[in-house]
This record gives C-alpha cells, structure tokens and sequence, in this order.
C-alpha cells in the first residue's frame, strides 16, 4: 500500500509511526512531514501546497497512493475530502459537510440538540445584543465559544459576568477571530472531569479508541494561559468501561448515525471531548481529526494495523477491521521553547534525542523541530512529545522523563506533573 499523511505535527509524527509498523505499507509520503518523520524508515518528506485541494489530489494520482490520510482539520473543513472522493482516491477523513461538526460549533450543538445527545445547553446568537441580553439573563459562569475555527483559542470559560460581556465584544465586536465569531455560542458552564474519547468510523461501523486526558494550561498543577496541549497520557482512568460504552452508545454511535440520516455521512476519526461527572458524561465538542498530543499515546497502545484500518474506514468495510488494544499504559510529555505559549524563540539545537530513544519503548515525536545545517533545532511552540509505554501510568510516566532529562535545548521547559490525576486515584 503507498500512502499519503497531510501534515506535520506531533499527531501526524505519531500517525505516520504507526502507518509504517503496516507490514502492509510499501511507501509513505508526509506532506509536509517534520525531520522526525523523515527518519522513519519507508517514509518519505514531500513538498505540497497544502492549500492546493486539487493538487494534492493530482500528486496521490500520480504517485498511485492507496490511502490518502488528513492530519489536520483545516483541509477537511476546506473540501480535501470532497475533492478525492469525486475523483475515486481513498481518504481517511470526513467529507466538508460532516467536518461541520468541527468546523461550526452552532452545528453541531443543534445536531445534538435534535438527536438528544448528552451536551450542555446552549443558545446560538447571531448579533450582539442578543448574546448580551442571553448572558445578563443566565448570569455567570458562562461558557462564550467563537462558532468557527480559531485555532483552539476562541472559547472563553467566563467565571464572571463582565468576563463573558467582553469576550462577546472581542469575538463579535472586535472580530477577533474574523468570519468565525460572527455567531457565537453561549455555553451552560459544565463540572467535572474531563476527557477524550476517539472513534474509528466508516459512517456505519464506529470503534472507539482508549480515552486519553490532556493538559491544556501550561504549568503545574493546571496553571497559567491554555496552550496546544503540555501532554496527555492513556488509558484516563476517569473514563470508567461503563463511562465509556456509555459514550459510546449515547454520544459516538447516535452521532454517526445522525449525521448518515441528515445525508452527511461522517467517515474518519471522531473526536469526542467529554466531561465527565459521577457516572454522567457529556460533550464538550467534537472536533473531526486525531487530537494533538492525545493520538501521541493512542496510537502506541493500538494492536492492529492502522493502514488496514483506515482503509476499512476510507472504505465503508470496518465492520470487518481487526482493532484491539495493549494492556498498557502511554504517557507523553511535552517539551516546549520557554515563553511559549506567547511569544519565544526559535532555532534552538536540540541534543540527545537518540540518547533518549536508546530505551525501546520511548518515542520522541517532533512537533516543532526543522533542520538547519545537518542539526535538528526548535522551529515552534510545542518542540517535542517525549512518548513511554509500559505496564501502568506509573511505570510509563517516570520512564518519558527519564528520557525527557537526556535531552536539551536552550530555554525548554515541560510539565512535571503530566497524569497526575490519574495517579492521584
Ligand atoms: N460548557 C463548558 N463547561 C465547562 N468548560 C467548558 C465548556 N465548554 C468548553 N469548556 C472548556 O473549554 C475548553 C475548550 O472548549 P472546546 O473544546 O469547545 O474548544 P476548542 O477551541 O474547539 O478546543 P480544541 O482546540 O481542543 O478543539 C474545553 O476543553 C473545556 O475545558
Ligand atoms: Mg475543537
């Protein structure tokens, strides 16, 4: 099989390590792909305008790829689906419409609305006045999320009432986030736990993965601004097998077969974000990809063939997919350029990266690497996710920073706390 990875990130490092364990894969081109993923073996970097739906098609035509796979959310949002579709190619990821349910978080909150999915209540407002009278009526705290896409950064917990007026301002007033909070939706404020819980689909068939947290604040003890994400760690034990058939018989399943019923089949990963509290859980958001640092210790805990199954799922034959899962436990810890997540510096060496992966069950994915002049040096915020299985949290958890200490650049820092709550059960 010749694939095809768009993007070049941790997830995608992640993914196109997985991709290439195929026995299956013959060749593998990253588009863009990082100097991480060019030392996998059978691995290949490429130039692509990512931009360019058409183009990208004409290469995996060219280049008779089997399996086209989309990293991020941006092109799924744009059409790269759509695109291959009509033109017969295989890809792993939703079409335009169903990415709506990332792409438009109106959308998806009236989709779970009709289909009784598990979610907080809502109001959807598409002018100001609206969205302040709805705030000064429910009162605080308040959840205000910019309807579209604004990379991660366009929902604010408001805990205050003046808080949630001024964001409203910003997003709609100030068009902070540009044509994506020109509606807005306002959030009942949720408690609880939370974690996330993704799905293989081919838009009948639907196989969720292990549940897996993540530390969006970038110090200790979940202080300090939200970043991309400072580590994640796998299985959450917060996500009980109760809780998690319940997910997934409540939320993953009835929104796959919702969105086939509204004639948007949805067929890829489905990314659930849930809060979980006693033995309710509901959703936070969906987004339409892998989650970036969660698929760095999902995938490792994956017994199967990713390549086999994304071609089920590209392919409407996953009931049929072999999918099992190690007994065991991953834990990522993410080193970032000090300053981050405002403004740092760039262009770092970064040493002892093969010291750290002198231990077989410690991956670094890259996420912010480049090469310059034969060394591999900081190119981003998140640099690097330093990746250990073992038999438990615990275990996995003090080998990733045995092998986070080998390695050094200028200025880096990472959490030290990375699953606490899981150990702390
Ligand atoms: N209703 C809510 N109640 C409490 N907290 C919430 C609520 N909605 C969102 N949050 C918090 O805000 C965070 C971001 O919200 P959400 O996941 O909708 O935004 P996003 O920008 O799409 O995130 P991502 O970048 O992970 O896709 C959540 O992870 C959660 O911590
Ligand atoms: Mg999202």
């Amino acid at each position: 099989m010749r694939v095809l990875l768009i993007g070049g990130g941790g997830r995608e490092h992640a993914l196109a390590w997985k991709l290439v364990q195929s026995p299956n894969v013959e060749k593998l081109y990253a588009a863009p792909g990082n100097p991480g993923m060019a030392l996998l073996k059978k691995c290949e970097c490429i130039n692509l305008n990512v931009d360019d739906l058409e183009g990208i098609a004409d290469y995996a035509e060219e280049k008779s790829i089997d399996l086209t796979v989309v990293g991020p959310e941006a092109p799924l949002v744009a059409g790269l689906a759509d695109v291959f579709k009509r033109r017969g190619l295989p890809v792993f990821g939703p079409s335009k419409a169903a990415a709506q349910l990332e792409g438009s978080k109106a959308f998806s909150k009236e989709l779970m609305a009709k289909y009784n999915i598990p979610t907080a209540f809502f109001k959807i407002c598409e002018d100001i006045d609206t969205a302040k009278a709805y705030v000064e009526e429910k009162g605080a705290p308040i959840v205000v999320k910019a309807d579209g896409l604004a990379a991660g950064k366009g929902v604010v917990v408001a805990m205050t009432k003046e808080e949630a007026l001024e964001a409203i301002d910003e997003m709609m007033g100030d068009h902070k986030f540009g044509a994506a909070g020109a509606r807005l939706v306002l959030e009942e404020y949720m408690e609880g736990e939370e974690a996330s819980l993704l799905a293989f689909t081919d838009g009948k068939t639907v196989v969720p993965m292990i549940a897996a947290q993540d530390h969006k604040r970038v110090f200790d003890g979940d202080e300090g601004p939200n970043t991309g994400g400072m580590g994640t760690y796998a299985p959450a034990p917060v996500m009980t097998d109760i809780l998690r058939l319940k997910a997934t018989e409540l939320i993953l399943k009835p929104v796959v077969e919702a969105m086939a019923k509204e004639g948007t089949p949805y067929q890829g990963c489905l990314y659930a974000g849930l809060m979980i509290k006693g033995d309710s859980v509901k959703v936070v958001e969906f987004n339409c990809r892998f989650g970036d640092p969660e698929t760095q210790v999902v995938l490792p805990l994956l017994d199967g063939d990713l390549a086999e199954i994304m071609l089920a799922c590209a392919t409407g034959t996953l009931d049929k997919a072999e999918v099992a899962w190690h007994d065991k436990a991953a834990v990522c810890v993410v080193m970032a350029s000090g300053g981050y997540p405002e403004s740092y510096e760039k262009g770092k060496e970064i040493t002892g990266l093969a010291a750290a992966e002198e231990d077989k069950d410690v991956v670094v994915f890259h996420a912010g690497t480049k090469e310059a002049e034969g060394k591999i040096v900081t190119s981003g915020g998140r640099v690097l996710g330093v990746t250990a299985v073992d038999a438990n949290i615990k275990a996995a958890r003090d080998r990733a920073y045995a092998a986070v200490e080998k390695i050094a650049f200028e200025k880096n820092f990472y959490r030290k706390d990375i699953a606490w709550r899981a150990l702390k059960r």
